[in-house]
């Protein structure tokens, strides 16, 4: 697997808590989107994407996985 696959057509919109580190899912495997739960491991090729918010804040995450900015979404899905 060397492109990740697409796990949804729309961003998902989160309440991100500051100072809390979160997993973004770069493999588009996980069935907790937009979050990893561990589901790459079989594959292998991608690991989660580990961040964090400098303030409490309302995010759209990716999840056509083709984002230039992940975790977040950057319109990219429209394409
Ligand atoms: S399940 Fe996709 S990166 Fe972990």
């Amino acid at each position: 697997m060397d492109k990740p696959v697409r796990a949804g057509d729309a961003p998902i919109r989160v309440d991100l808590e500051k100072g809390k580190d979160y997993y973004w899912c770069a493999c588009g495997k996980s069935s907790n989107q937009p979050f990893c739960d561990g589901s790459h491991k079989v594959e292998g090729t991608f690991k989660p994407l580990k961040f964090s918010v400098e303030e409490d804040a309302n995010k759209a995450l990716c999840t056509c996985k083709g984002t230039k900015n992940p975790p977040y979404c950057d319109g990219t899905h429209r394409k």
